[in-house]
Formats: C-alpha cells, sequence, structure tokens
C-alpha cells in the first residue's frame, strides 16, 4: 500500500530528469506463490553508468536476504528506508540477488501481487505500472531502464493449475510435494511496469493467428470457469487489431504467445503487459444477455488499445512518467482510427469528441488542470487522467493532419525504426514524425506543455462589392488559478462555406490563382489572423473546426438560422452533430431563461422535428441529434452551477421537441423501431436501438403515461441488455415507484453476474434529485456492495458522484460530508481508487454560494487530515486550492 502522509514527500520534476546511475541487462524472477505469503528471489545483472552507489526501489517488502557478486551483505552495508535499499559496489558491472517476502492476500491496493477473487477460489496476479514493480522486488523503477526477463513460477498444482508470464515459454514440470513450476523468457528488453505474472483456476479459448511477416502467434484469452464463455467477442476483437495494425501501421506482433486475462479486481481499465495483458473484467467479457451495445464497443476498442500498446508503449517506451501520452495519446488515437474504420467515422469522433468535452474539458477548466506533459508530480497514478488519454489524442490527430495519411505513416515507421528498444520523449516523437518530412512540428510542443482549453473566436465579414469574405481568428487560452500567461498555438481549423442554399462554395485564398477545393485547413499561428476568401457570390455561413480539427471551445455568433442550415446541409457528419449541439445551447438559455417562444428554442425544435421524418437522416445519426449536452456540459453556459436549474431547463427544452415532433409521430416511430427489434449486433441494430431509446424518452416526457406503460412492455420483452436496461432507466427515471418491481426483478435476475449488477447500481445512482442521497444508502446496504471492488465503488459511489449533479450536490452538504467519510473508508483499502473518487470535487468552486461554501467546509477538513495516501492528499491538495 502506498505510504500515508505523515511526511509530506517533495514533488517530482521534470527538470529534475537524470538518465538511471545503473542499469539492469538481465533480471531472472524465481516466485513460489501462495495465497498468504510469496516469495520472491530475483538475480539482476547490473551496469554501471555513473559513479554512483547502486539505489534499488522496494516498498511494503519483507527483505530476507542481499547479496552481491555472491556475497551476503551484513547490515551494516546496506542503507533501507524511505522506498529504498542503497549499497555500494565496485566494478563496472555488478550482480545483486535479493530475496523477499510478499503477502499477496492482505494487498487490498491492488498494485503488485494481489489475489482477485475469494481466497478459496481466487487467483494471483500483478498490476505494476506505474510503480508496482517496487512492490514485488527491489529494482530501478523507473520505464529508462530496460532489461532481458527470465521468470520461474512455482506453486501448488493443485490450487495454481495454471502459471503465466510474459515472454515466450520455456519449459514446465512437476515437483515434489504436489507444486509445479514455468518458465518464460522475454526476448525485448522492457520497463519493470510491463512485468506480469498470474496464477490460478483459470480456463481459456485459444486461437492461432499468422502475422503479416509470417510468425504464428498463439492467442490465448484466460477467464474464470464462469466468465469463459463470454470471451469470443474480444478473441475477435484482438484478432482484427492484429490485423489491423499490420495493414494500418506495418506493425507486427513479436512474441509466439499472447495472453489476456480478464478480473473484476482492478483499479483502472487494463493494462498492456508485454505478452499478457491484463483487463478489468468490464472491458472484456460480453455477452448479449449482460452487455450492452456500448460495452461491446467498448471492450472492441480496449482490446484494440492494449494490443495497439505493443508497439506504442513496450517497444518504445516513455524515457519517464511525464511522457506518459508519448504513449496514451498515440495509442488513444491509434484506436480512434482503428474503431472508425470497424465501425462508423463520424459516429466514433462524436463519441470521441463528446467524451473529451465531459471528462477533460471540466478537468483543465478546474484546479486539476494540467498540462497534457506535466512538469511535475507528486503521485503519478493521479495522471493517469483524460488530459493525457484523450486530449493527448487529440494532438496526435492535429499532427496526423498535418502530415497527410501518407506523411504521417512514414512519420510513425521511422518513430518506430529510429526508436525501436528505447525509452523516449515527446520531442523525439515530434522529431521523427517532422523529419520524416522535412517540417519542423516542434511547435507543438506548446500544446503538450500548456493547460488550458484554448478558445478560437471566430468573426467572419462580407464584402458584396469585392465578393470577398474575410475570417478573422483569434486565440486566447484564459489561465487557470496561478499559471503562467499562454503562448499562441498552432490551431489547424478545417472549413468549408456555405451559401444559403446550403451548397459548399469553392474555396480561393486571397494570393491564389484557382481554388481549391471546398474544403480547406488553415493554420492560426499567432494570437490573430485574418483568412481571406475571394469570388464569394454571397454571404456565407461558414462550417468551422469541422471534424473537430482542434481540442479547442470555438466561439462564433451564429444566428439560429445559419446552425439549422448547418444542420440541415453539412456534408460533414462530425459537424452537423456539433451545429446541432451549439443550436442546442442555444435553445437551452431560451428554456433557462423562460423564453419558451424564443427564436433558438424555435429554430432546434423546428429543424429537429423535420430532420426526424427525413428519410436521408439515418438512425444513429438522428439518435446522436436528439441528444443535447448533458447536464454536465451545460454547466459551461452558467457563470454560477445550480444543478437543479440546470437539468430543469434542460427537461424543458427536450419537452418542447417532444412536444413539436408529437407523440403519435413519436409512437410511430418507436413501434416501426420496436417491431424490428432482435438482439443483432450489426450496425443498424445497434442504431435502431439507440434511436428508439431516444424515442421513448422523449414519449415519456410529453406523455409519462404512455412512456411507462411502453417502457415496462420493453422491459418484459428485451432480446438483449440494451433495450432492458434502457427501459428500466426510462421507467425509474419517470417514477422510481412504479419501477421498483422491475428494479428487484432485474436484481434477481442478475444475481451473482457482477458487471450486470454494477450496471443496476449505476443506474439508480444516477437518479435525480432530493430522494437520490437515501436511496444511495440504501443501496449501500446491498448485500452485493463492498468497498473493496473498485468496479461497484465506481458504479455506486463514482457515478452518484460525478454523473448526479442534482442528487450529489444537494443545498444541505449532507452528501458532500457522505463522500469524504466514504473516501477515508476507501482510501485505507485502495487509495488510487479513493483519489479516483475523490476527483468528483474538481468542481466546487464554480458552484452557486451555498453548494460551494458546504462543498469548500468539506474538503478543507478532509485535506487537512495527516493520515491518508499519498493519492487522495495530492487530490485534495490541488482541489482545495
Ligand atoms: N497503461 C494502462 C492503459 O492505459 C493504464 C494503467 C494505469 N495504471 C495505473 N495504476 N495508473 O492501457
Ligand atoms: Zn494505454
Amino acid at each position: 500500500m502506498s505510504d500515508r502522509s505523515e511526511t509530506p514527500t517533495a514533488p517530482i520534476l521534470l527538470a529534475d530528469y537524470r538518465p538511471p546511475a545503473w542499469t539492469v541487462e538481465q533480471v531472472e524472477l524465481t516466485f513460489d506463490l501462495a495465497i498468504d505469503r510469496a516469495e520472491v528471489d530475483a538475480r539482476l545483472a547490473l551496469r554501471r553508468k555513473v559513479d554512483e552507489p547502486i539505489r534499488l526501489n522496494g516498498e511494503g517488502l519483507e527483505l530476507i536476504e542481499l547479496k552481491v557478486d555472491g556475497r551476503v551483505l551484513s547490515e551494516g552495508e546496506y542503507i533501507l528506508g524511505d522506498g529504498m535499499l542503497e549499497f555500494t559496489a565496485t566494478g563496472d558491472t555488478c550482480v545483486v540477488e535479493t530475496r523477499v517476502a510478499l503477502r499477496p492476500a492482505e494487498n487490498t491496493a491492488f498494485e503488485g501481487l494481489y489475489l482477485s477473487g475469494s481466497r478459496e477460489t481466487g487467483f494471483l496476479l500483478t498490476q505494476c505500472e506505474a510503480e508496482g514493480f517496487r512492490h514485488i522486488t527491489f529494482f530501478p523503477d523507473r520505464p529508462d531502464v530496460l532489461s532481458r526477463y527470465t521468470v520461474t513460477l512455482r506453486a501448488d498444482k493443485a490450487r495454481f493449475p495454471v502459471l503465466l508470464a510474459g515472454g515466450n515459454p520455456d519449459g514446465s514440470g512437476d515437483l515434489p510435494e504436489g507444486r509445479h513450476w514455468a518458465r518464460f523468457v522475454d526476448p525485448h528488453p522492457k520497463p519493470s511496469y510491463l512485468f506480469a505474472l498470474v496464477a490460478g483456476r483459470l480456463e481459456r479459448i485459444s486461437r492461432d493467428h499468422v502475422t503479416a511477416d509470417g510468425r504464428r502467434v498463439a492467442l490465448h484469452i484466460w477467464a474464470e470457469p464462469d466468465a469463459i464463455d463470454r470471451c469470443d467477442y474480444a478473441m475477435d476483437a484482438l484478432v482484427r487489431s492484429m490485423r489491423w495494425d499490420e495493414d494500418a501501421y506495418g506493425r507486427n506482433y513479436d512474441l509466439d504467445v499472447f495472453h489476456v486475462v480478464a478480473t473484476h479486481d482492478f483499479n483502472m481499465g487494463a493494462m498492456e503487459n508485454k505478452g499478457l495483458n491484463i483487463f478489468n473484467a468490464k472491458y472484456l467479457l460480453a455477452d448479449p444477455d449482460s452487455s450492452t451495445d456500448d460495452e461491446y464497443r467498448h471492450v472492441e476498442a480496449v482490446v484494440a488499445h492494449e494490443y495497439f500498446h505493443n508497439w506504442s508503449g513496450n517497444r518504445v517506451t516513455c524515457r519517464d512518467w511525464f511522457q506518459l501520452s508519448l504513449k496514451e495519446g498515440l495509442t488513444v488515437f491509434r484506436e480512434q482510427s482503428f474503431s472508425a474504420d470497424m465501425n462508423s467515422a463520424p459516429l466514433k469522433r462524436i463519441e470521441d469528441v463528446a467524451l473529451l468535452r465531459r471528462a477533460q474539458f471540466p478537468e483543465d477548466a478546474g484546479p486539476l488542470s494540467h498540462p497534457v506533459r506535466p512538469s511535475q508530480y507528486s503521485e503519478i497514478n493521479n495522471f493517469y487522467t483524460a488530459t493525457v488519454y484523450e486530449k493527448g489524442a487529440e494532438l496526435v490527430r492535429m499532427l496526423a493532419g498535418r502530415l497527410g495519411p501518407e506523411g504521417f505513416r512514414q512519420g510513425m515507421d521511422l518513430y518506430f525504426a529510429r526508436h525501436d528498444g528505447q525509452a523516449v520523449t515527446i520531442e523525439d516523437f515530434l522529431r521523427a514524425l517532422g523529419e520524416a518530412n522535412g517540417i519542423d512540428l516542434m511547435p507543438y510542443l506548446a500544446w503538450y506543455e500548456q493547460s488550458g482549453t484554448p478558445r478560437i473566436s471566430a468573426d467572419g465579414r462580407y464584402d458584396a462589392a469585392q465578393r470577398r469574405y474575410r475570417l478573422t481568428l483569434r486565440q486566447r487560452t484564459p489561465a487557470v488559478d496561478g499559471q503562467a500567461a499562454r503562448r499562441p498555438l498552432p490551431v489547424p481549423v478545417r472549413l468549408s462555406l456555405f451559401d444559403p442554399s446550403g451548397q459548399a462554395t469553392p474555396l480561393r485564398l486571397e494570393g491564389e490563382a484557382a481554388p481549391d477545393g471546398v474544403e480547406r485547413t488553415v493554420v492560426l499561428h499567432t494570437a490573430e489572423q485574418v483568412f481571406t476568401f475571394e469570388d464569394i457570390a454571397q454571404a456565407p455561413v461558414p462550417s468551422l473546426l469541422r471534424g473537430f480539427s482542434a481540442p479547442v471551445i470555438l466561439e462564433y455568433d451564429y444566428a439560429p438560422d445559419e446552425l439549422a442550415l448547418l444542420l440541415r446541409h453539412d456534408a460533414d457528419g462530425f459537424n452537423r452533430w456539433e451545429a446541432g449541439q451549439q443550436l442546442a445551447g442555444l435553445a437551452f438559455d431560451d428554456a433557462r431563461d423562460g423564453r419558451q417562444q424564443g427564436a433558438a428554442l424555435d429554430a432546434w425544435t423546428t429543424v429537429l422535428a423535420a430532420l426526424f421524418h427525413d428519410p436521408a437522416v439515418d438512425d444513429a445519426l438522428l439518435a446522436e441529434l436528439l441528444t443535447p449536452p448533458g447536464e454536465i456540459e451545460l454547466v459551461e453556459r452558467q457563470p454560477e452551477r445550480d444543478p437543479q436549474r440546470i437539468r430543469d431547463a434542460r427537461l424543458r427544452m427536450l419537452g418542447a421537441l417532444a412536444a413539436r415532433i408529437g407523440v403519435p409521430a413519436l409512437r410511430q416511430r418507436y413501434d416501426a423501431l420496436s417491431a424490428m427489434a432482435r438482439g443483432d449486433l450489426d450496425a443498424a441494430s445497434q442504431a435502431r436501438r439507440q434511436l428508439k431509446r431516444r424515442v421513448l424518452d422523449l414519449i415519456a416526457l410529453a406523455s409519462p403515461d404512455d412512456g411507462r406503460a411502453l417502457a415496462r412492455t420493453q422491459y418484459e420483452r428485451a432480446p438483449a441488455m440494451t433495450d432492458r436496461l434502457a427501459a428500466l432507466s426510462t421507467l425509474a427515471l419517470a417514477d422510481a415507484d412504479a419501477a421498483a418491481e422491475a428494479i428487484a426483478h432485474f436484481r434477481r435476475r442478475y444475481d451473482g453476474n457482477a458487471l450486470a449488477l454494477d450496471k443496476w447500481f449505476a443506474m439508480q445512482a444516477q437518479l435525480p434529485g432530493d430522494s437520490a442521497f437515501d436511496r444511495i444508502r440504501s443501496l449501500e446496504a446491498d448485500p452485493a456492495f463492498t468497498l473493496k471492488n473498485p468496479n461497484r465503488v465506481q458504479a455506486l459511489i463514482g457515478t452518484f458522484a460525478r454523473a448526479n449533479p442534482t442528487g450529489f450536490h444537494r443545498t444541505d452538504g449532507a452528501a458532500y460530508r457522505w463522500l469524504a467519510d466514504r473516501l477515508l473508508a476507501i482510501d485505507a483499502l485502495n487509495p488510487q481508487v479513493a483519489a479516483r473518487v475523490a476527483t468528483a470535487f474538481n468542481g466546487w468552486k464554480r458552484l452557486e454560494p451555498v453548494r460551494r461554501e458546504a462543498a469548500h467546509a468539506v474538503i478543507a477538513a478532509l485535506s487537512s487530515r495527516r493520515d491518508l495516501s499519498r493519492d487522495l492528499t495530492d487530490i485534495l491538495g490541488r482541489v482545495a486550492l
């Protein structure tokens, strides 16, 4: 477990980076595994780089023996303390041997070696990223030390029939007293955070894959016996991912085996350990009866993400943890491209931008704001954030857009070729991409170093006499508390101009001889720049930042009818949706300020009602268009946040939309969609379910009795989870009492199915209003609730605190006090999970005064405690600032 903060640790600074004094060339590990106590023998072959003592990280380890070059060191010959083992060595190479003991079953923090599941049936596994390896053995636990690993596992054969570690298998056999052993050799040098082992009673499904360069790879997915029949979808996704990386990036897998293991006890989503990926079951298991369509897509995306890390992360890794986005931003981008190819590209883009706005923009606007490459941290686990992942992916996307598909591929080829087997920096990445194309990409470094979401304001002036359109773009990034002034960034703005009939106009910039298409990308390099377009016959409506060409907030003073025009005619699927979002934002303002006849509200409902009947709009896009920004995003439109006001206004605008379309038309559509309902997973079926859900919600608003009746029937007849859970949620939102029976039915039906029960907890945790808090407390008393399981904690406590604004932000502050109390309890078990849940306090400063005061009192009291983990102390300390 992480150390407590009685002695506050100084932050780690990027500026202090120094290469390792000693590297480890060869690692031989031998594990004697058991639930309560495991012993680890390590033999490290070190090489000196700098004339300094040997310093090895180690935490929570019981040191049994230490030998240097074959000689046992006595106690006076080494220093052990503060997470570090230190001693001197004379030569330039040195062999260090340690023996330590660990207590896996007591490890509730799920970092290092721990037990998943019960003592009787559970299995042992490891999680090392970022700094978990030091909980397993003494080692220079930093990503720029790359070593070759040989790992031998020994354990009781009946209790641990399956023994796995990363690398290729290198023998196995029986031992006396019912024990057995297995050895693994990984030929590829790797950092310690990619080490992994698994031991227990697991079953597998297997498939062979032959890589494009001709290697036969045995693929194995492992799960506990009751879950092994839910792994087939993940296996298909794995094969698709491998094929795609071969085609799109020319990257082949590089070992003879590839293992993937599912566990219900995992702090994060999944982990790319070399040759032995470990997954939170939530992102690996899927079956129609317990998984929603969204979850199927997540499984495909996370399987791809972890697989893609084999090159972007493992073969080329990070020099230090400040460079985390080098692997994460790049790998998220690679996954996004893959998912776009496997499914619908515009829908994937919409989904990703919606996520960025929901998760990253608020993060970047509050006290936890940090650059994609932070310059300091006190607990690195707190930097696995939406900024490092999602904003990081947007930065790679901008670079890819700047270079074009071929240039980007050449740049990536050079990056992989040049840095294979190395631990590198963001600068190395920019240099490789740039040099392959003869372009200086270093100006983009500013995007990595500067936090905050840039605001781009655009202003268009049409000159009818000159037939000219002058577009002025300006950028500014508001400084978040106490940070330095911002430099201008290179901002690519992809754009088109539409004439009043909805036609895109050919674009000729001033000084050019001829137009160059109807879509262009202009790059804003300075604080302000003017772009003049010639031969423009009529005042145009600009479609800006198409495809979301940069992660910014665009400010352009659109009139409602201009947005309505884009919503009808924009050929860019993303910008079409975006026009709808912008218009919905204006409609929200009308609804909030009581303008029931407001021009924006009228335009929004009118154009959506028209699109509702337009056969050219497909089901998936229509479903997205019928979804206005959520309560959390709409916070941005309020100077001071009052969650209840936001929710009421949003419901009023949806009510107006439902009334405009009309219950009979909604009903007709719902019936048509229902008549086609099966559990199939193809895109068209998923789109129908998605649209049906939006339509049902609108019916429930306009005609609650109809809504309830339809939802109840849908719940009873649903062929699969998507329809079942949607119906349950509609029913519960419409009338929680009327839903009680169905809620109880779901609870019984899925008793023992952890992932389905998580959804049951999360659905109820989102039910809004005054009664929410009591509901949460009675759900805590459900025998299936436990603070020990991260998924369960996130499902109930995390969802309530982050995704239920009206329920959590009570004016009496009771939910804040309750959360503080739960954080203490979670922190004592699992600091990483506590820290993550605590980020729910991020937005407290922008609450209206009554709630703000209540939140402040709670945060101040909690953050002044001295018995918290470093993880939680770090989050609270920054949030409280
Ligand atoms: N590298 C993993 C992934 O994104 C995340 C692991 C993070 N773990 C942690 N304890 N911070 O695929
Ligand atoms: Zn990752």
